[in-house]
């Protein structure tokens, strides 16, 4: 089965979700690619106060993204897994942009963010955005991203909840 993995990241956390789990599904005998999808102009810090950043995020709803290497053909894939830093409760402007554009069938989505965050809302925002619930949604905080033995565990959550959907089991 060949999953597509796309993400944005800026400070490196949503990265590292991205890596671990990349490697632990291809582990699991997934074959998986990974794209990284960038703003045209990437944000400059202070993030907090770009407010280029904050309007994007909040008022335009993403912004124009290029793919770090190749643009991913969506069709060749059995699932797509989509990850994005929460920035001020919501998704990512490229996260945004790329689940508008892009027409995503089997979707799940994984956030990371300081704070607990309510996967239910993730779940509206990714809907009113692409018009499909996804599959699974799941946020990771960053101490757990910080701990590598949380971290591990929550990969181990991560595809275990995935290997369900796609087997078409309950979760
Ligand atoms: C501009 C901005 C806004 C953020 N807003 C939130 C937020 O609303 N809630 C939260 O818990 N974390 C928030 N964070 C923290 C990030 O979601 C968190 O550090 C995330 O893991 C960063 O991902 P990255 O390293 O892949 O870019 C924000 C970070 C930035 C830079």
């Amino acid at each position: 089965m060949r999953i597509a993995i796309v993400y944005y990241s800026r400070t490196g956390y949503t990265e590292r979700i991205v890596d671990e789990l990349g490697l632990y599904l291809k582990n699991e005998g997934f074959m998986v690619d990974v794209y990284k999808v960038i703003p045209v102009r990437e944000y400059s810090k202070p993030l907090h106060l770009n407010p280029r950043l904050i309007y994007d995020t909040l008022v335009k709803r993403g912004t124009d993204i290029r793919f770090e290497h190749s643009e991913p053909k969506l069709n060749d894939y059995s699932a797509v897994i989509v990850a994005s830093p929460i920035w001020i409760g919501m998704l990512s402007p490229p996260v945004q942009e790329f689940l508008r554009k892009y027409t995503v069938a089997r979707l799940m989505i994984v956030t990371t963010s300081i704070q607990s965050i309510r996967v239910d809302k993730i779940e509206k925002i990714v809907e009113k955005l692409c018009g499909a619930k996804p599959l699974i949604c799941v946020n990771i905080r960053d101490a757990t991203i910080r701990n590598s033995v949380k971290l591990r565990e929550a990969i181990e959550d991560i595809a275990k909840k995935f290997k369900a959907i796609v087997k078409g089991e309950d979760i």
